[in-house]
């Protein structure tokens, strides 16, 4: 498989292929992610909530992503890699924006800086475009205006909330993204934005009439079973799986059936004591 690239990106949308992107954090999940044929991988900052058992994305800090992004480069040299930028690493000025998105494409090696927002953040979005750095635009439910929204809701259900959004996705491929994320927004609107568009969108918990789709790894996987909204699809049950596997690791420790014979190493001697089956008298 050919790696993926901004173009390739580009050519998916005129050819309507839809583009399947889903989140990792770690070089082993990217690897497996990698070989399943994904064509994008975004290192998001849901890794608060998935890797660090934090309740929203704004503990996250731009170091964490970087060292989370290398990680993932390194199992995965293929997929378009898309770095997050956390909550305050781009919303106080210009220059900390390019400056933070540079440093995730140097430290993270990632292709390209994800941010929230549509024309508050225009400016930004030129700037670090006018940098060499590829940006992609998250509008609609932005986790990290968690407190502005209220909670986690879907956004644009009405005439002039959903034309906020439409023209927050406007704003930002106007500004230089190259793909705009689209969350949490009713299907209908997400179709409109996607038709009027000229970049791809990618959708979550937004309907099939996107680009493309994105998931959080773990939710795909099922390995939350107390977490399961309406927008994900569990493609596996990965909890069972998982703890059906840490269940009987525990049985064979417990009972001592692991490690067995050919789980272990012997020192030499012992060893070619075994290959004669005993018999000594063969050794000599
Ligand atoms: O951080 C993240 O994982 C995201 C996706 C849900 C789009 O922003």
């Amino acid at each position: 498989m050919n790696k993926v690239t901004i173009v390739t990106l580009a050519e998916a949308k005129a050819s309507q292929t839809p583009i399947s992107m889903v989140t990792a954090y770690d070089a082993t999940m990217a690897r497996i992610v990698d070989d399943a044929g994904i064509d994008s991988i975004l290192v998001g900052d849901s890794l608060g909530m998935v890797i660090g058992g934090q309740e929203n994305t704004l503990e996250v800090s731009l170091e964490e992503v970087a060292y989370h992004c290398r990680a993932v480069r390194r199992g995965a040299p293929r997929p378009f890699l898309i770095a997050d930028m956390p909550f305050m690493t781009y919303q106080a000025s210009v220059e900390e924006a390019v400056r933070n998105a540079g440093f995730l494409l140097r430290q993270g090696r990632a292709e390209a800086v994800k941010l929230e927002g549509g024309l508050a953040v225009s400016p930004q979005i030129s700037a670090i475009t006018a940098a060499g750095i590829p940006v992609v635009a998250h509008v609609g439910l932005t986790p990290q205006s968690v407190h502005a929204m209220g909670g986690f809701k879907v956004q644009g259900r009405h005439e002039a909330a959903a034309e906020r959004v439409f023209l927050d996705a406007r704003a930002a491929v106007e500004a230089g993204a190259f793909m705009v994320v689209l969350e949490g927004i009713p299907q209908e609107l997400a179709a409109r934005i996607s038709a009027d568009l000229a970049v791809p969108t990618i959708g979550i918990g937004a309907g099939v009439g996107c680009d493309g789709q994105v998931l959080v790894c773990s939710d795909l996987l099922g390995m939350n079973p107390s977490f399961q909204p309406k927008f994900v699809r569990q493609f596996v049950d990965g909890y069972a799986l998982m703890r059906g596997a840490f269940e009987l690791y525990a049985k064979a420790v417990g009972e001592r059936s692991f490690p067995n014979e050919s789980e272990s190493f012997s020192s030499p001697a012992a060893a070619q004591r075994k290959a004669v089956g005993g018999d000594l008298t063969r050794l000599y």
